[in-house]
């Protein structure tokens, strides 16, 4: 007979804080650590990231773990095992649209389950200048498509009816693979603090749907070249008119609309804008909640734009007629509301303006006295560099008891180049840290 008792996974999930007890699993045990949550050297907050739940995922980014006298320390903490049962992966739920999701980190902070939109926690995002894939923010409105790679095609359209059909072979072997350092962030990232000013529709992000990542792919400007698109494509028109490159996801919803967005031909067709189609993410193949197994990537625009699971481009007179080209990511000013809104009146948005905010200490957060880190990130968007950050905004009273953090200037990068977040000091070109 079992020595330990047994619990269910959904058990062990009960367990989240101190006040309830801090339970974690690690293969197929159960621990109560609550005791040790104030002996942490990774310090209380990170273990209780991981409280309720499994310890692998967190400990593959902490290798630190990965010594025997840290199993030992463990071993003094068991209280159980998991049911037998738990071993196996739950059925597949065939009614529900979103069965086919991939498996997701659990120190993502969920805003919303189906579809997937979900975020890293703070002091996560800012533990490293490029974001892990696995804690890169999501933002899905549809459930994740299922994209066989061997039979995967990409349309082209060029102008006068010239079109390509590209395999993932031939778009990786025909077009010299780019890289490309960049920020995504999404045009609703903080809006929680806004929605405490005045309440605001949307998901309630955080400060986290903003991450950064090297992107590798073929740049959409060769790939238009290919499909016939020339640098004077829609400058015979005559007017002042932008041309535009619309592009369409293979996520669509219930009446078969895919996702689609599109932005200005100018952009698409610049060497230094750097479009990509990207077909990976920090060295890896593209992730399946990140486009799988092909995006776009716009550098310094807003989120949106950046289509994942992509399956059409193409060249046009007008914009993407999409939902979410049309009636949504537009900003107004506040006098507008729901009622008064009229989504034709706006622009779509593209880049999007300067952003910042510090990631530790969290608001209202209780820190010992004498000298302080403060982390956090800067962005400026457009691909405009960061000039500077300032330390005067009434964190602990101002920037003299900021260690190491104040008015500085710090080196940028073109487009998507050598900007995002991490600690001042390394690659930067945005961001502010240490
Ligand atoms: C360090 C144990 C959970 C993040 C350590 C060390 C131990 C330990 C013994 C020191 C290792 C050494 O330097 O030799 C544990 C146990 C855990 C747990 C028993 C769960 C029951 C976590 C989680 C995270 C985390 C969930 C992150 C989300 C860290 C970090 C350090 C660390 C960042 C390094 C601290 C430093 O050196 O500055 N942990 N840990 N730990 N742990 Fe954990
Ligand atoms: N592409 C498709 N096909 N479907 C989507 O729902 N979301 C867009 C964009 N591309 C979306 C998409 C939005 S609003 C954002 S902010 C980014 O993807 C988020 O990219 P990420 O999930 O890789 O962070």
């Amino acid at each position: 007979p079992p020595r330990y008792p047994r619990y269910t996974r959904a058990e062990v999930a009960q367990h989240r804080s101190p006040s309830e007890r801090v339970w974690v699993t690690y293969g197929t045990e159960v621990f109560d650590v609550t005791d040790f949550v104030e002996l942490h050297p990774g310090g209380p907050d990170r273990i209780l990231l991981a409280a309720g739940g499994a310890l692998e995922p967190f400990w593959a980014l902490y290798a630190v773990h990965g010594q025997p006298h840290v199993l030992e320390l463990l071993r003094d903490y068991k209280v159980g095992e998991l049911s037998p049962e738990e071993a196996a992966p739950p059925p597949a739920d065939t009614g529900d649209p979103f069965a086919g999701d991939p498996p997701r980190h659990p120190a993502l902070r969920v805003n919303s389950w189906k579809p997937f939109n979900a975020e890293p926690p703070p002091e996560l995002l800012t533990r490293s200048f490029l974001t892990p894939n696995e804690l890169f923010f999501t933002r899905n409105h549809l459930p994740v498509p299922s994209v066989e790679p061997g039979s995967y095609r990409l349309r082209v359209e060029g102008p006068g009816g010239r079109s390509l059909s590209l395999s993932l072979a031939e778009l990786r072997q025909r077009f010299p693979k780019h890289e490309v350092t960049a920020t995504l962030q999404c045009a609703g990232n903080r809006r929680s603090e806004m929605s405490r000013v005045r309440p605001v529709k949307g998901l309630a992000w955080d400060i986290g749907a903003i991450s950064t990542a090297r992107w590798g792919g073929a740049r959409l400007r060769d790939v238009l070249l290919a499909a016939g698109v020339g640098d004077n494509t829609g400058d015979d028109t005559g007017d002042d008119n932008e041309w535009h490159v619309c592009f369409e996801g293979l996520d669509a919803d219930a009446s078969g609309t895919p996702y689609g967005a599109s932005i200005p031909l100018k952009r698409a067709l610049s060497a230094e804008a750097e479009v990509l189609l990207a077909y990976e993410m920090n060295g890896q193949e593209l992730p399946r909640d990140h486009g799988f197994p092909v995006r776009v990537l716009v550098p310094g625009v807003v989120g949106a734009r950046s289509v994942k699971w992509l399956r059409s481009v193409a060249v046009s007179a007008a914009e993407s007629p999409s939902h979410w080209q049309q009636k949504d990511y537009k900003g107004f000013c506040p006098s507008v509301d729901w009622d008064s809104v009229d989504f034709g009146a706006a622009p779509a948005i593209q880049e999007l303006p300067v952003q910042s905010a510090i990631t530790e200490p969290r608001p209202g957060a209780a820190v010992p006295a004498g000298e302080l880190t403060v982390k956090g990130y800067a962005w400026s968007g457009g691909g405009r560099e960061v000039v500077r950050v300032s330390g005067d905004g009434g964190w602990a009273g101002g920037v003299g008891e900021l260690m190491g953090w104040g008015i500085g200037e710090i080196g940028g990068g073109k487009w998507g180049n050598e900007w995002g977040m991490g600690e001042m000091g390394n690659e930067w070109g945005g961001g502010l840290g240490k």
